[in-house]
């Protein structure tokens, strides 16, 4: 069989000076740009090197002007590795409250956290993973597997952090859907002999019609900067791959700001730069090599003309562009954390435990971010069941609470680095996706301190091997028992209990389907919650009488017990619904997670066969009924649906783009080609040993590279137009942010009335879905959605916006969106299974 090939795509777009919203960086960014010699150029696209610096990447600095380096830390869910910091519920949390307001209230809080400790890039937010398979590690630090749902998480999130003054970064583009094999040493560390990262094979239609979707909607929203990915997608590596980055992401979709690499994922120096990388991180080709395949072979490639002059100019255009775009000036505080010590003191240069001095100022950045991660929480949390009135509690008279998952980690909330293990209770997933508590509520202490309040008796068990214990507590009268279960997953960098990052199956770890097979057989007042990284299987006891509630608290972040508390007692009434889907069996997904090589020693080929139909897409089409569907949730009240109205906007037809680009600009061209101007300064200039700098330690360019291939023309080892940096032909889907900008007009909007019909106040969330109505489209897919507060008796009505793009689907020959012919129908409704209005949509016209 042949492998998959990725065409190529040339040369890498320049950004353009007249884009919306970016009009005034551009002119500031030029006028910085045009300033900086060769060397200040190539400092800015250049990491320090690992743990060069304070944190978790850093660019070299512009000491000459005064301008301090750009600080990238992680993390998605709060600042990581610092102090006085807080954390945040998951990405796939936020997304299960379908709610705009709070996926921007959160972005917002973490970013004004960042900008307080100095960072300039918040490393997320992320959807990729986007969640093709339902094991993935990854996937609680995304939205969840639905690109519209996704697209509107980056979207919010991304004008959260960014209103707050750092640059956000979209992560991981693209296709990086699994942590096995995505880097061949890590996998070589698990004892897999492959050399080469693994591929994920993705055709056009479902690129654009899946993976690619949410990123569309980040870089419309304006994102500063984008993160490539380890793996390849169709045998090119993400951070060299033309096609992705040239093609998709620059030109289609009009992404002005920068695309940084994720750490260590560069392969190669002038062949990334010229496929559309703009800055490469941590700097150095392998953690504290000294070596760079920029910095120095950087400086090296535009003096002999393999990287022409305009690309580098446009790398630090777009790192300049993006960063006064968010508000950043020349003047910014410093960095008054260390992301590799939480000492005072410290050494400023890790890596080698160089230059000591105070590195940690201990700034409390938390302001009053711990009622917004406590409503998101609660927010956040999906009533899966509730049967015989189970909840709300009122004040009951017994409450016993069983499970490690209710309790602290024996060794403290950080007592295991990136949170890599699964004790007590799981408020976060593990990897660089996390940060360090300030503490972590329990909800052993929060619904303690609510039963005393209330005067309940209240007794909890927090070993899940108790069994004889357990047996003698719920078996007990007037008891209601809450069972707390777990199920874990994080980054390929860490094993927990024998899972490389992705989960090795879908059962609750620790036993916790026995735990609550044994405590709903005593107790028929059993209430189960699950905290997760994603779906886990419940099909063995659901149904149980004897289990009267389940709700799904995902990983809630440090407020995690009084948020659960707030749900199970009534103070928050839930309306969060599944992001993702509940099935019977773990093969009812049809997708799963490759653990075994399967092309030799060269890179494990994923074959994304399915196409677009991951989640409720595959079930739908393969007839599968799910125990929990996308989109579902329970509320403490009920709602009614009626009278939908669809309105035709009107909206003309679609215009493909035409035209061509401006050629490419240089700025302040005027750099000596004299090797010997490039030498590291005499005198008192320090050289640290292993930081990563854009200087040659002699004028033979190849010794100063330690290239062994150096030396080769552009002519020899480059793609045709590589280097060309005349007028280029704009693309027919692109033309501005996210895309040609028609995609985004409305054609129509839909509104229904939506009565809540039992006696408390409430939200809900009515989602819209569409059939497209093609042999080749899933049955339905959601375009539209709001959370409504609706109180008792009360109608509300909810309007949403159809837009061009909601209707379309991608042409892979004509390289543009379309209509189809094929009847279209509008679905509302509470769930992707539960739509009580529809309406075929050519009736409205
Ligand atoms: C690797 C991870 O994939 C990425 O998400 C993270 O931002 C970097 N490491 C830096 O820690």
């Amino acid at each position: 069989k042949t492998l998959e090939s990725s065409p190529p795509f040339y040369p890498s777009p320049w950004m353009n000076p007249g884009v919306l919203d970016w009009e005034d960086a551009y002119a500031k960014a030029k006028d910085f740009v045009s300033q900086l010699t060769l060397m200040e150029k190539v400092n800015l696209t250049t990491g320090t090197g690992w743990e060069g610096e304070q944190c978790v990447g850093q660019a070299g600095a512009i000491p000459r002007l005064g301008f301090r380096s750009l600080c990238m830390q992680d993390s998605p869910v709060g600042v990581r590795d610092t102090d006085f910091n807080s954390v945040f519920s998951s990405g796939q949390s936020v997304a299960a409250t379908f709610d705009r307001g709070l996926l921007y209230a959160r972005g917002y809080a973490m970013g004004s956290e960042h900008k307080g400790k100095g960072v300039t890039v918040q490393l997320g937010p992320v959807s990729g993973p986007l969640g093709r398979t339902p094991e993935g590690g990854r996937n609680w630090e995304g939205f969840g597997p639905d690109p519209y749902l996704a697209g509107v998480g980056m979207a919010q999130t991304i004008k959260g952090i960014q209103d707050a003054g750092v640059i956000a970064c979209a992560k991981h583009f693209i296709g990086y859907e699994q942590e096995h094999f995505r880097q061949s040493g890590e996998a070589q560390g698990f004892g897999y002999n492959i050399t080469e990262s693994i591929s994920s094979n993705i055709d056009d239609v479902t690129m654009h019609e899946l993976y690619l979707w949410p990123f569309a909607d980040a870089v419309r929203a304006g994102v500063g900067s984008v993160m490539c990915s380890y793996n390849q997608v169709n045998n090119s590596y993400a951070c060299q791959n033309s096609k992705l980055l040239n093609n998709l992401l620059k030109d289609e979709l009009g992404f002005q700001g920068f695309v940084m690499s994720d750490w260590e994922a560069q392969h190669t120096g002038v062949a990334s730069a010229l496929a559309g990388l703009d800055m490469t991180m941590p700097g150095d080709t392998v953690f504290n090599s000294g070596d760079s395949f920029w910095g120095t072979n950087l400086t090296l490639a535009v003096l002999n003309g393999t990287v022409p002059e305009w690309r580098i100019d446009d790398m630090a255009m777009r790192i300049m562009a993006a960063y006064f775009k968010v508000g950043l000036t020349l003047d910014e505080p410093p960095i008054n954390f260390n992301s590799f010590t939480l000492e005072t003191y410290g050494p400023v240069h890790a890596s080698v435990g160089g230059d000591i001095q105070q590195v940690n100022w201990h700034v409390d950045v938390r302001g009053d971010h711990a009622s917004v991660i406590r409503n998101i929480g609660a927010r956040a949390t999906v009533l899966l069941k509730n049967v015989n009135n189970a909840l709300p509690l009122s004040k009951p008279k017994f409450v016993a609470v069983i499970g490690e998952d209710a309790g602290p980690n024996k060794f403290g909330p950080n007592g295991c680095s990136d949170r890599g293990c699964d004790n007590g209770t799981l408020g976060m997933g593990w990897g660089s996706g996390s940060a360090n508590f300030p503490y972590l509520v329990t909800p052993d202490s929060a619904l303690q301190s609510q039963a005393l309040a209330d005067g309940s008796v209240y007794q909890s068990i927090l070993d899940n091997h108790a069994a004889s214990e357990i047996e003698a507590l719920v078996s007990q009268d007037n008891i209601v028992a809450i069972v707390f279960v777990n199920a874990d997953s994080g980054e390929g960098y860490i094993s927990v209990d024998g899972n490389e990052g992705d989960r090795n199956n879908l059962t609750l770890w620790n036993s916790g389907d026995d735990l609550i097979k044994n405590v709903s057989a005593q107790c028929n007042n059993t209430i189960v919650v699950i905290h997760s990284t994603g779906p886990t299987l419940v099909a063995d006891w659901y149904d149980s009488p004897n289990i009267t509630a389940i709700l799904w608290a995902g990983v809630p972040g440090q407020e995690s017990g009084n948020s659960i508390t707030d749900v199970l007692y009534g103070k928050v009434n839930p309306a969060a619904r599944t992001p993702f889907t509940w099935g019977p069996t773990r093969e009812s997904y049809g997708t799963d997670i490759l653990y075994t090589p399967n092309n030799g020693h060269g890179a494990p080929q994923e074959d994304f066969v399915e196409g677009k139909f991951i989640d409720y897409r595959y079930f739908d089409k393969h007839n599968i009924t799910p125990i929990y569907e996308f989109g579902f949730g329970l509320s403490y009240t009920t709602f009614e649906y009626s009278n939908l109205v669809v309105t035709c906007a009107n909206a003309g037809k679609y215009t493909p783009t035409t035209g061509t680009t401006a050629p490419a600009p240089v700025f302040g061209n005027n750099f000596s080609t004299n090797l010997s101007d490039y030498l590291f300064p005499n005198g008192s200039f320090p050289h640290i040993w292993q930081f990563i700098y854009p200087y040659l330690n002699t004028t033979d360019a190849k010794a100063a590279s330690a290239d062994p291939y150096y030396g080769k023309t552009a002519a020899e080892f480059l793609p045709p137009n590589a280097t060309d940096g005349s007028p280029q032909p704009l693309l027919p889907a692109g033309g501005a942010p996210g895309g040609n900008p028609e995609l985004y007009d409305v054609l129509y909007t839909v509104t229904a009335s939506i009565k809540n019909t039992g006696k408390l106040n409430g939200e809900e969330v009515p989602q819209l879905y569409v059939s497209l109505g093609g042999p080749d489209d899933p049955k339905l897919v959601l375009r539209g959605f709001d959370r409504l507060s609706i109180d008792a008796g009360q109608t509300a009505t909810f309007s949403t916006d159809i837009l061009r793009r909601d209707l379309s689907n991608w042409d892979p020959v004509k390289q543009d969106w379309f209509i189809s012919s094929y009847p279209k129908t509008i679905y509302v409704g509470p769930s992707s299974r539960n739509l009580p209005l529809s309406m075929p949509l050519g009736q409205a016209l």
